[in-house]
């Protein structure tokens, strides 16, 4: 007998981890890191400093405090033209990733069917499977920049998935998908019953093209969010979902409670902090500069050679195609000459033959560096 249970048959460690963790080493340029490297804004960090000292130290409702719910609320009506979310329809969670396992415990299970894009970040394939359910693949690829298109709509139609993972701008490919292609996908999944699990991690970080938010239309969607990428809190734990339909929400706040109960107090106050004009001009400086980057890397990738890469509209992430390479075997290559990225194999069959390189935490001097080291070896 296994000590093991069965679900972790199927489960691998997070790829970008492992290869986070290789490329510590001592003059490694590390373009694996899913975060972007600054620092979050001071009045978010004073904000949860306040609370500290005020005593703010105690359990808090489970969906999270009020006021940051509230805020909440009044952004997806303001920004993403969703309306009928109040604060009751809002969970606030330990980040996107947990909000995101929370919404598969609680809506899918043994004999079910979740769709999701092929290239995808790597927990949506785990926690799926975390969750018992199976996994619908549908391709992308890379001459399209990744962005769906037929071929993907048709998949979607046979795909007897109950649900449907949407993420744009994505990750690993940077692609931001026009609202025609999400309202075209939208009507596929009224049409066939299925929800939509909209990831929105990313929705600030757009550098050409517009979030659309497929919630502001359709009725069928949970949105999740999060703090982390918009205003780099990645270390605070913060994300959230919402959803018109309360019987949803319910189900998600009772996993949401037996796992963690609530969200750490204080850094639910700084988060309502980012809800201010200081945070907003911190988090548009933060854009231009990852926006600088973007450009910088398009141009010393359009330099070499083999190399298929639609200029990506968003997130921190290009994902080029090399003809003719084994990503695995590139990945070591450019490790051993000092450069990390994540092989593209990670992200799903179609990632195979790309790199994911993220720009964000290396600035333009390290990219620079790194490109030269790339050059070499390519
Ligand atoms: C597409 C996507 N969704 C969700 C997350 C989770 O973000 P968080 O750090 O808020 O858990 C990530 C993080 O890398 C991501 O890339």
């Amino acid at each position: 007998m296994s000590l093991f249970a069965a679900r972790m048959r199927d489960v691998k460690p997070s790829a970008t981890f492992r290869y986070d963790a290789a490329a510590k080493k001592p003059g490694v340029i590390n373009l694996t890191i899913g975060r972007p490297g600054f620092d979050t804004p001071v009045v978010i960090k004073e904000a949860a400093k306040r609370a500290l000292d005020e005593g703010k130290v105690h359990y808090t409702p489970s969906k999270g405090i009020p006021e940051l719910r509230e805020a909440i609320a009044a952004k997806l009506e303001r920004e993403n033209n969703i309306k009928g979310i109040d604060a009751d329809r809002i969970v606030v969670s330990g980040g996107g990733k947990q909000i995101l396992y929370c919404i598969l415990m609680a809506l899918a299970g043994n004999g079910d069917v979740v769709a999701i894009p092929n290239p995808s970040w790597v927990s949506y394939e785990a926690q799926i499977r975390l969750a018992g359910a199976e996994v619908a693949w549908l391709k992308l690829n890379p001459e399209a920049g990744f962005i769906p298109d037929d071929e993907f709509l048709t998949a979607l139609e046979s795909s007897k998935a109950k649900l449907l993972i949407l993420n744009s701008p994505a990750n690993p490919t940077g692609a931001v998908f026009p609202e025609r292609v999400i309202k075209a996908i939208l009507e596929i999944c009224e049409d066939n019953g299925i929800y939509v699990i909209s990831d929105e991690v990313y929705e600030k970080l757009i550098y050409e093209g517009r979030h659309y938010s497929p919630a502001s239309e359709y009725e069928n969607v949970i949105t999740v969010n999060a703090f982390s990428k918009t205003y780099s809190m990645t270390g605070w734990r913060l994300g959230y979902c919402a959803c018109a339909d309360r019987a949803v929400i319910d189900k998600i706040e009772i996993v949401h409670q037996q796992s963690l109960s609530c969200c750490t107090s204080f850094a639910q106050y700084g988060a309502l902090a980012s809800f201010t004009k200081d945070a907003e001009d911190a988090m548009a400086r933060m854009i231009e500069e990852l926006r600088a980057r973007r450009d910088y890397v398009m141009e010393r990738l359009n330099e070499l050679d083999n190399i298929v890469c639609e200029k990506p509209g968003g997130a921190f992430y290009v994902f080029p195609y090399i003809r003719d390479v084994d990503d695995y075997e590139l990945a070591d290559r450019l490790l051993s000459r000092g450069v990390a990225v994540i092989p593209g194999s990670a992200f799903g069959t179609q990632g195979r033959g790309c790199i994911r390189i993220s720009y964000g935490g290396a600035d333009l001097n390290m990219l620079s560096q790194a490109f030269d080291r790339m050059a070499e070896c390519m």
